[in-house]
C-alpha cells in the first residue's frame, strides 16, 4: 500500500453524563488547551451520543451538554482556534459508526475492560449501545482522520482498538485510508484517583461526592474534600520511591504536580518530610487558585445558552466540513451507491 501522510489533527471527546471532575480537567482538558497552541488542527466534542449508552434523563442530558461545553470554554478552549461542538449535531459520527461496527470484531469488543467494569454482572441487561460504544468512538476519531487523541489513561484501550479498526479497514479494502491514531497520554494527571480509594479512578459516577472534586465545587467544598481525603499516617517521603505502595499519597502528590505544571519528583523535593496537615491545605489552596476562575466563568456561560448554542452550532458546521468528505469517500470505498 502507498504511504499516505495525514495532516496532524487532534480529536478528543468528553461525555455529558453529569458534571466535569478534576480527573477530566487534569487527564484531558488541560492537554487539549495546550495542544490548541501547537501545530495541530484541534477538534473537541461533547459526545452526547455516548452519554445515552446508559439512561440519561433528557433534561439532565441537555443541562450536562451545556455544562461540559461551558467547562471547556472556561478552561481555555478558544472557538477561534479549535472546533467545539456536540456530537449529535454532526450525523457523520453515527453513520461512520455503523460502518466501523461492521469492521470491528465481537472478540475485540469482548476484551474492552471498561465495558466489563460498567456492565458488571448485568451484561445481559445493558444497552447494545454500551457494547458497541468503542466502534462509535473509533468513528469519532476516524471521521476526522485524527492523528492524535489526548485522553486519560482509562481510554487507552479504546484508542488502541481504534487503531485495530483502522488497520483492518485499510487492509480489507486495500487502501491506506484511515490513519493509525496515536493516543497522547502523559503527565502526572493521566490517572487521577478517587480521594477515598487510591485504587479507583476519580469519576463523575462514583457513589460519594467526597471521592471527587467537581469543577463547580466552591472553595470551602474543595478544602473540605482534600482535608478528608484518605491518606496513610506517614509524612511525605524524601524520594518518589517512598510513595510506592502508598496509592492515596501518590495520588495527592500527582494532583499537586499536575495542577502546578511540574513533576511528582519536584513536588517531593519541595515537600519532603512534610505532614498532611501542611500538604493538604497547600494542595487545596492550589486547586482553588486554579479552579475558582474556571468555575466562575463556567457559571456565567451556563447562564448564556444563546452564546453556547451559537458556538456549538458553528462548531458543528466546521466539523462537518471535515467529516462529510471523509464519510463520502468511505462510502465509495465500501461500495455503497450514492446516486
Ligand atoms: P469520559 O467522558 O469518561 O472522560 C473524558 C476525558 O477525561 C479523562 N478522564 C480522566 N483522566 C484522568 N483521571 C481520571 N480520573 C479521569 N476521568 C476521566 C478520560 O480519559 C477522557 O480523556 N469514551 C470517552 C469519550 C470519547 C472520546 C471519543 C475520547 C468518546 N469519543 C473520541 C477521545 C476520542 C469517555 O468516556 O471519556
Amino acid at each position: 500500500m502507498a504511504e499516505t501522510t495525514f495532516t496532524p489533527r487532534v480529536f478528543s471527546g468528553i461525555k455529558p453524563s453529569g458534571g466535569l471532575t478534576l480527573g477530566n480537567y487534569l487527564g484531558a482538558i488541560k492537554r487539549w488547551v495546550e495542544m490548541a497552541d501547537e501545530p495541530y488542527e484541534t477538534v473537541y466534542c461533547v459526545v452526547d451520543l455516548h452519554a445515552i449508552t446508559v439512561w440519561q434523563d433528557p433534561a439532565d442530558l441537555r443541562a450536562a451538554t451545556y455544562e461540559v461545553a461551558a467547562g471547556l470554554l472556561a478552561s481555555g478552549i478558544d472557538p477561534a482556534k479549535s472546533i467545539l461542538f456536540n456530537q449529535s449535531q454532526a450525523p457523520e459520527h453515527a453513520e461512520l459508526g455503523w460502518i466501523l461496527s461492521c469492521v470491528a470484531r465481537v472478540g475485540w469488543m469482548n476484551r474492552m475492560t471498561q465495558f466489563k467494569d460498567k456492565a458488571g454482572k448485568n451484561a445481559e441487561k445493558v444497552s447494545l449501545g454500551l457494547y458497541a460504544y468503542p466502534a462509535l468512538m473509533a468513528a469519532d476519531i476516524l471521521a476526522y482522520h485524527a492523528t492524535h487523541v489526548p485522553v486519560g489513561e482509562d481510554q487507552k484501550q479504546h484508542v488502541e482498538l481504534t487503531r485495530d479498526i483502522a488497520a483492518k479497514f485499510n487492509h480489507d479494502y486495500g487502501e491506506e485510508f484511515f490513519p493509525l491514531t496515536e493516543p497522547v497520554i502523559e503527565g502526572p494527571g493521566m490517572r487521577v484517583m478517587s480521594l477515598r480509594d487510591g485504587s479507583k479512578k476519580m469519576s463523575k459516577s462514583g457513589e460519594s461526592d467526597m471521592e471527587r472534586i467537581n469543577m463547580l465545587d466552591d472553595a470551602d467544598t474543595i478544602a473540605k474534600k482534600f482535608k478528608k481525603a484518605r491518606t496513610d499516617p506517614a509524612p511525605l517521603p524524601e524520594t518518589l520511591d517512598g510513595l510506592k505502595d502508598r496509592p492515596e499519597a501518590r495520588n495527592l502528590v500527582d494532583i499537586y504536580a499536575s495542577l502546578s505544571h511540574t513533576s511528582a519528583e519536584a513536588v517531593i523535593a519541595e515537600y519532603a518530610g512534610a505532614g498532611w496537615g501542611q500538604f493538604k491545605p497547600a494542595l487545596a489552596d492550589l486547586a482553588v487558585d486554579k479552579l475558582a476562575p474556571i468555575s466562575s466563568e463556567m457559571k456565567r456561560l451556563i447562564d448564556d445558552k444563546g452564546e453556547l448554542d451559537r458556538i456549538l452550532g458553528s462548531g458543528a458546521e466546521k466539523a462537518r466540513e471535515i467529516a462529510a468528505p471523509i464519510l463520502k469517500r468511505t462510502y465509495e470505498i465500501v461500495g455503497l451507491v450514492r446516486s
